[in-house]
C-alpha cells in the first residue's frame, strides 16, 4: 500500500451507527485482532482483553438499553424494535476491557494503547468494507454489564463497546478541522 492509499483509508472511514445482518467471516476478526495487537504499547504492559457478545447477550444488552433510555423518555414500541435491531444487527458487538492496574501513569498510558490498538482494528476492518463504532455509552459501564458478561469489576474495566459489521449506507463525515487550524 501506498502513502496516498493510506491516508485515502484514514480519511475514508467513518463510525458506523446502523448495521446490516450480514456476519464477519472468523479470519477477518483474526486478522483485525493481529492488528489490534500491533498498537504501540508502553513497557509491553498488554493491558487489554476483548470479549465476543454472543446474540443471547446482545439481546439482554438491548433489554437494559431500553430500560436505561426509558428512564429519561418513554420509548415507543417502534422504538424499542429499534433499539433491539440495533443491539443484535451487527455481526460483532466486543466488549474492550482494560486490566486493572494501581499506578495511575501506567492506566493512562494503558487506556493509550487500548485506543491505538482499537483504531489499528478499525481501519483495518474498513479496508474491508466493514464499519466499526467504539462506545462509551452508560451501559458500557453498569453493573448489569459486568454481571452479564462475568467481568471481575475488581481486575478489569470496560473501557467501551466495539461494534462492528457490514452496512448498507456510508455515514457523512462529521465537520473536521483543517490541518493548519490546529497548529499554533
Ligand atoms: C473514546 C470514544 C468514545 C466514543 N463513544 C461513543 C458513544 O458512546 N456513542 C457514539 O455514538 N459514538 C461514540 N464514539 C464515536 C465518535 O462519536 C465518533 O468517532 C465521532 O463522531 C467522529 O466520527 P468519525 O469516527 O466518523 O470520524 C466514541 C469515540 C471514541 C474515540
Amino acid at each position: 500500500m501506498n502513502s496516498e492509499s493510506l491516508k485515502n483509508l484514514i480519511l475514508d472511514r467513518r463510525t458506523v451507527h446502523n448495521y446490516n445482518n450480514k456476519p464477519i467471516a472468523d479470519n477477518i476478526i483474526k486478522d483485525a485482532t493481529e492488528c489490534f495487537l500491533h498498537a504501540p504499547n508502553h513497557h509491553h504492559t498488554r493491558p487489554w482483553k476483548l470479549l465476543n457478545s454472543s446474540q443471547d447477550q446482545k439481546a439482554t444488552l438491548a433489554e437494559f438499553a431500553i430500560e436505561l433510555k426509558s428512564k429519561k423518555k418513554n420509548l415507543s414500541d417502534v422504538e424499542k424494535t429499534a433499539v433491539r435491531t440495533k443491539y443484535t444487527n451487527p455481526s460483532h458487538l466486543i466488549i474492550v476491557t482494560q486490566i486493572k492496574c494501581n499506578d495511575e501513569r501506567q492506566a493512562k498510558e494503558d487506556y493509550a494503547a487500548i485506543a491505538c490498538a482499537l483504531m489499528n482494528m478499525k481501519l483495518f476492518l474498513w479496508s474491508k468494507d466493514i464499519g466499526t463504532k467504539w462506545s462509551s455509552g452508560s451501559i458500557t459501564s453498569s453493573d448489569k454489564t459486568y454481571e452479564l458478561f462475568n467481568i471481575d469489576k475488581s481486575k478489569l474495566e470496560i473501557v467501551g463497546f466495539l461494534w462492528a459489521g457490514y452496512f448498507d449506507r456510508k455515514p457523512i463525515s462529521p465537520k473536521k478541522e483543517k490541518p493548519d487550524e490546529i497548529w499554533l
